[in-house]
């Protein structure tokens, strides 16, 4: 078989997740196996993109490898996507599957995006495998690789294929008018709207024109599009040791001083590619220079989304994952498919509720879980990612277990005392009353309180 290697690593041949394709590679040489290294050469694709047409039309598998990037692909490969299809090359029927390396922090939504956009190209799609960054180097991890394979070829010839998720309906979207009147700016807050609008996206302006106008606090917009940036996160860990991107494009510290700043921020984008415009994307990865500190812990988010995000729900669960992983309180999601300026005025009096609140909500699966990911991994690696490590101790991010000794030997003499079969006895049907004690002592206090 044909396999087109995809390799979007910005990292180019040294990329972790290319080499378990060129160990399936070492391993099949009855299959014909070619690598372009479509991450490192996206500025070259954006200008000629006649020889990964050809390859393209060539190929009769076509294996997408990628690292995860901040919940979905590296902005190179959201770039491409967008190049491949604005050709319009034809690649109905052939087949797709992707390999990734990660640390399995929202791996989920990163397949799923290049899943979704297979389906939008016709591509017979077949599930993945989604590997930890080490797994090529233990035999647990080989043999899975290995078996990744067969089941891919044999997915090739019979089947199943990854399923669609319901369409949006074909339609001409409404023109939305800005509507409403101009709030009295009665409050001293300040929200930041980070967009990639488009001059000529005519909804989403006018969304954020009536957001802007709704909110009781002044705002300020900063268009992603108008910044120079130098290019995409190169995954290089520059930023680990210095904190300072290689990048000389000044946007370490635009995001430090002029986006961080804010007591709100608002997301404003229009859908496209099951994400929005790759602009957005580069501006994610790009905040790798703040490693995995929840630096901006506290301060509410709220996005003005145009586009049918009903039927997205693997953006929804990034839109929500981020702000759970982040610590960040999700007002809400306005969109342009109801009632929009309804929806606009909600949305900014939440907004304003939350930053004079200061809301706060527990995080969770999408948080508690992706930061015991981060946990873990930075407790590894604190050697590398100093400040990481700094900002993880000060702020009791490590949460170990084994630091609730208290609560472990109680749970421990509990168990013991109820192995004894006349404890035992005697405890029936009292337990749930022991545990519930606690709670109801707090409600009573409240009571009292009030
Ligand atoms: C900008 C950036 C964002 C990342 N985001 C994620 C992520 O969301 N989830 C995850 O598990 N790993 C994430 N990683 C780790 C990479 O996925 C991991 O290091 C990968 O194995 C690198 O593969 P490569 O060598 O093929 O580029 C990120 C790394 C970088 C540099």
């Amino acid at each position: 078989m044909k396999i087109l290697v995809l390799n979007a690593s910005p990292k180019g041949p040294n990329s972790t997740t290319l080499h378990t394709a060129l160990y399936l590679a070492a391993l099949h040489p009855e299959h014909s196996f070619t690598v372009l290294h479509v991450g490192q050469q996206i500025r070259q694709l954006e200008k000629d993109f006649a020889p990964l047409r050809q390859a393209l039309s060539e190929a009769e598998l076509l294996l997408f490898c990628y690292p995860v990037y901040t919940f979905i692909a590296p902005y190179q490969l959201h770039r491409l996507i967008e190049l491949i299809k604005a050709d319009g090359v034809e690649l109905r029927g052939k087949l797709a599957s992707q390999i990734t390396t990660s640390k399995h922090f929202y791996d989920v939504t990163a397949h799923r995006y290049v899943e979704e956009n297979c389906l939008d190209l016709g591509l017979h799609t077949i599930r993945g495998l989604s590997a930890d960054m080490e797994d090529l180097l233990c035999e647990r991890g080989q043999r899975e690789a290995r078996m990744f394979f067969d089941q891919l070829l044999f997915s090739c010839d019979h089947g199943p294929f990854v399923a669609p998720a319901p369409r949006a309906p074909q339609r001409t979207r409404a023109i939305y008018r800005p509507t409403l009147p101009e709030t009295p700016k009665v409050s001293q807050k300040d929200a930041v709207i980070v967009t990639n609008c488009a001059p000529d996206d005519v909804n989403l302006t006018n969304m954020i024109t009536d957001f802007r106008a709704a909110l009781p606090c002044g705002s300020r917009v900063v268009n992603l599009r108008e910044f120079p940036f130098g290019g995409g996160c190169l995954g290089c860990f520059g930023c680990a040791i210095t904190g300072q991107c290689v990048y000389k494009d000044g946007f370490d510290s635009f995001l430090r001083q002029t986006i961080q700043t804010a007591d709100g921020f608002v997301y404003a984008f229009t859908i496209s590619d099951h994400y929005t415009h790759s602009s957005f994307k580069c501006f994610d990865d790009r905040q790798f220079c703040n490693g995995h500190r929840t630096v901006t812990h506290g301060t509410p988010i709220a996005y003005l989304i145009s586009g049918d995000y009903q039927y997205e729900s693997n953006l929804r669960m990034i839109v929500e994952g981020r702000c759970e992983v982040g610590g960040n309180y999700l007002c809400g999601v306005a969109t342009d498919e109801g009632d929009t300026a309804a929806d606009i005025r909600t949305l900014a009096q939440n907004l304003a509720f939350a930053m004079d609140g200061h809301l706060a909500r527990p995080a969770n699966f999408y948080g508690v879980g992706g930061m015991k990911i981060f946990r873990d991994m930075i407790y590894v690696m604190q050697g590398l990612m100093k400040a990481d490590h700094r900002f993880y101790k000060e702020h009791g991010i490590y949460d170990f277990p084994q630091k609730q000794r208290e609560r472990i030997w109680q749970m421990r003499l509990i168990g013991t005392l109820l192995s004894i079969p006349s404890v035992q006895k005697k405890a029936k049907g009292q337990m749930t009353t022991a545990m519930i004690a606690p709670y109801q002592k707090v409600v009573e206090q409240a009571r009292r309180d009030t």
